[in-house]
């Protein structure tokens, strides 16, 4: 089943991976909308995501599907697709290549098969449970990196941080000093693929929601890496908060230096 799974969602995610690339390469006719003051809404993750739902429904009728710009449409199925049909939207609007389509599949809650595919970058990253995880079809496992001083971080920012206390800059100047790189590459998704191949050794950002990180922490969890939320517990999915790592050291001393994450609103 996984394995049935896992190869319809990369068939998918390369689909709508397409799709994306076409309209980049009509960028004058982009719809761009705001759901908030700098948080984008395109055409391209629309139809994206329409595309997503409609190649799941066909593969998967007895399915549940939850997706970023459609919502849940969950009837209480075992198995629970979570897509996020275009992540790195601002990156997509200014026409920097670090955006992905990221489909993830929950059983029972629990992820078991990431798929984040980066169509400008033309790589595909995979996992399914108990049988490792890829980059374009080759094995890739986290890093071995433990002290602070020769780690890569990567974290992100919410589109409400000027309205927000708890916006991640106290914990990015935490961090940033003692770390030998830090990155803000503006897809969640593709930042905690770069955990599972070993080129960042953790990320950790607050205010994501469950398509942001299912597909990726399944990555990272199927590499050899450890995802947790930022009190160190299992409440990563939903919680809106993760840190995510090469399972070393490192975790801790990442996750020890973030503020206490405030209650979701
Ligand atoms: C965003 C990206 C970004 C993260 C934001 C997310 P979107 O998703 O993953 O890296 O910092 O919090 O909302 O809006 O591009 O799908
Ligand atoms: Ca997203
Ligand atoms: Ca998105």
């Amino acid at each position: 089943m996984l394995r049935a799974a896992l190869d319809a969602a990369v068939g998918i995610a390369r689909e709508a991976g397409d799709l994306l690339m076409r309209h980049r390469s009509h960028m004058d006719e982009l719809v761009v909308d705001r759901k908030g003051r700098i948080d984008l809404v395109t055409t391209a993750d629309r139809e994206s995501e329409t595309l997503v739902r409609e190649r799941l429904a066909d593969a998967f009728p007895d399915h549940d599907v939850h997706g970023e710009e459609f919502g849940d449409s969950s009837r209480g199925a075992d198995y629970r697709w979570i897509v996020d049909p275009l992540d790195g939207t601002t990156n997509f609007v200014h026409g920097h290549p670090m955006f992905v389509v990221a489909i993830g599949l929950l059983h029972h809650g629990d992820p078991v098969v990431g798929v984040v595919h980066a169509p400008a970058l033309r790589e595909t990253f995979t996992a399914a449970r108990g049988e490792g995880a890829c980059l374009d079809g080759r094995p890739m496992r986290v890093s071995t990196t433990t002290k602070l001083e020769e780690a890569m971080v990567a974290t992100g920012f919410p589109y409400r941080r000027a309205e927000r206390a708890d916006n991640n800059l106290g914990n990015f100047g935490r961090i940033a000093l003692d770390v030998r790189g830090i990155r803000r590459g503006g897809s969640a998704a593709l930042d905690l693929a770069y955990v599972a191949c070993g080129r960042f050794d953790a990320f950790w950002e607050l205010h994501l929601e469950p398509w942001d990180v299912a597909a990726g922490a399944c990555l990272v969890r199927e590499a050899g890496g450890r995802v947790t939320d930022a009190l160190g517990g299992n409440d990563w999915l939903t919680g809106g908060h993760i840190v995510a790592s090469n399972a070393g050291p490192l975790h801790e001393v990442v996750r020890g230096r973030l503020d206490a994450p405030e209650a979701r609103a």
